[in-house]
């Protein structure tokens, strides 16, 4: 996918603040810290357009990035971080929960899990949840730096059977770091414009 332009729009923490041109949008969710803003960034090819920290729980609002003027992708706040109190959490919830049930231009939710480990069981929570609502074709298992390729195989299975994916819903390894999974993310993206015959203008990045 040929990136011309891509820009954060708004830091949004209610829907009266969402954008209103309802340009389609493909949302990145999962637990705190498994590099949701990362992998954004890679996908975009932007050094620190969304924010990164290695303090987990940074982004506490719902970041909306405009790319090439026709879609949106957009950054939920991770859940699942033990150190926030119980009412934090619960309004994290709540932002998520409202984005998610009140957005008609939505068009995929994406959830990472980090290739690493077996999803937690919030994790299931949310996949189940975001496949009731008719989505979570992609799984992103992130940081697969960290393991070697020939243990690939082996960590997406656990994946796929503790979130219980259907046979065409797909698991894409991907590095942030090394930039692995980028070009294959994008051809899962692009599909999903092809197939749900969106306005987007799909045009090859020069190799
Ligand atoms: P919140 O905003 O807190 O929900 O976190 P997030 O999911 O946006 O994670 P973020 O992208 O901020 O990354 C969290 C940490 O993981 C940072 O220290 C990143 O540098 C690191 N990280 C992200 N992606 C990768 C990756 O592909 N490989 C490695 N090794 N580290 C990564
Ligand atoms: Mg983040």
């Amino acid at each position: 996918m040929k990136i011309k332009s891509s820009d954060i729009v708004i830091s949004a923490m209610s829907p009266s603040q969402y954008p209103d041109d309802l340009l389609p949008e493909i949302a990145f969710v999962g637990r705190s810290n498994v590099g949701k803003s990362s992998t954004l960034n890679a996908l975009l090819g932007r050094k620190s357009l969304a924010r990164v920290s290695s303090t987990p729980g940074k982004t506490r609002t719902i970041n909306f990035f405009i790319v090439n003027d026709e879609f949106y992708f957009v950054d939920l706040p991770g859940y699942g971080y033990a150190k926030v109190s119980k009412k934090e959490r619960e309004s994290w919830g709540k932002v998520i929960e409202t984005y998610l049930t009140s957005r008609k231009n939505l068009q995929e939710v994406i959830l990472l899990v980090d290739i690493r480990h077996e999803p937690t069981n919030d994790d299931k929570i949310m996949y189940d949840w975001i496949k009731h609502y008719g989505y979570g074709k992609i799984v992103i298992a992130t940081k697969s730096d960290k393991i070697s390729r020939g243990k690939y195989q082996k960590h997406i299975k656990i994946i796929r059977e503790k979130l219980e994916m259907d046979k065409d819903s797909k698991v894409i390894p991907v590095s942030s770091l090394k930039r692995e999974g980028i070009s294959e993310s994008w051809d899962s993206i692009k599909r999903l414009f092809i197939e749900n015959k969106l306005p987007v203008t799909i045009e090859e990045a020069p190799k």
